[in-house]
């Protein structure tokens, strides 16, 4: 039976030290930190990720600012909100959440928000450093949650062979980026590999963000490996991993749970970015120093 990685009782710890952290902030008497979230549309599933969010935020004490725009909202309407969230002093991080509608260019309303204030670590500055090596932008939010998951258990993916499962925006990409960085050995898998199970069944750490439930079946891991599930599906109205659960888990060393898992990461990663976009703000225009 595989050790559970519990990323819920992880993130609950986590959550508790920012709040503390907060307050040190009130303490000090400096403000709150301020989290813009945009939802444009209305996508049941974003919804309740942007509520989520919302709600982590309220509490640990970080304020969040919450635009809610119809699904008809126009490409320039959007960049001149984030313009004005640009240049509010008092917003440190703003969030778009994806997908947008068809009508916006995501790439042009990613880059237009300011690096500074990019929690999500979408926008090509911050994804370039951390491909470049450097961790001192914002990493997105799933990558982080997931190293930082990886580094409670002590597992170290130095050496290690890495497989991703799924190359894209959000997760796939940065998080093979971050692999490297922490000096593994990394394969990324996508709808173009002719067969996955050559490059799952060789990992030694098998991470896998398609949203396909059940794509990993037991046959597809090897004995003793470290599976981490980004997937959430609903089927049969129970959310679901990309990972057939109970098979695997006989055959593994250490899982991830769905729910309970990568989720809460997720958003606890989103909150340590917000704070640190908070931090070098305030503390770039305060007299008060850390
Ligand atoms: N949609 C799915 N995941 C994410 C995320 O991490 N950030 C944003 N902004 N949108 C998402």
């Amino acid at each position: 039976m595989a050790l559970i990685l519990d990323g819920r009782s992880l993130s609950e710890k986590i959550r508790q030290e920012i709040k503390k952290e907060v307050e040190v902030f009130l303490q000090k008497g400096l403000r709150r930190p301020a989290l813009a979230v945009v939802l444009v549309g209305d996508d049941p599933a974003s919804q309740i990720y942007v509520n989520n969010k919302r709600k982590a935020c309220e509490k640990v004490g970080i304020k969040s600012l919450y635009y809610k725009l119809p699904q008809n909202t126009r490409h320039e309407e959007l960049l001149e909100l984030i313009a004005q969230l640009n240049a509010d002093e008092e917003v440190d991080g703003i969030l778009v959440q994806l997908p947008l509608p068809e009508q916006i260019n995501q790439r042009e309303i990613i880059t237009s928000i300011l690096p500074s204030k990019d929690v999500d670590g979408f926008h090509p500055e911050n994804m370039g450093m951390l491909l470049s090596g450097s961790e001192e932008g914002f990493i997105p939010c799933t990558p982080l949650g997931i190293d930082i998951l990886l580094r409670h258990y002590n597992i170290d993916p130095k050496g290690a062979n890495v497989t991703i499962v799924g190359a894209g925006f959000i997760v796939g990409r940065p998080l093979s980026a971050l692999m490297l960085n922490r000096n593994a050995t990394v394969s990324v898998c996508h709808i173009y590999t002719r067969d996955i199970s050559v490059f799952t069944r060789e990992a030694d750490i098998l991470i896998s963000a398609t949203g396909v439930p059940g794509l990993i079946d037991k046959e597809k891991v090897k004995e003793g490996a470290i599976v981490i599930d980004v997937g959430i599906s609903k089927v049969n109205g129970k959310i679901v991993g990309d990972v057939k659960f109970n098979e695997v888990k006989e055959k593994v060393k250490a899982i991830t749970p769905v729910p309970g898992g990568v989720g809460p990461m997720t958003v606890t990663a989103l909150l340590l970015n917000t704070v640190k976009a908070y931090k070098k703000r305030v503390y770039s225009i305060s007299t008060i120093k850390p």
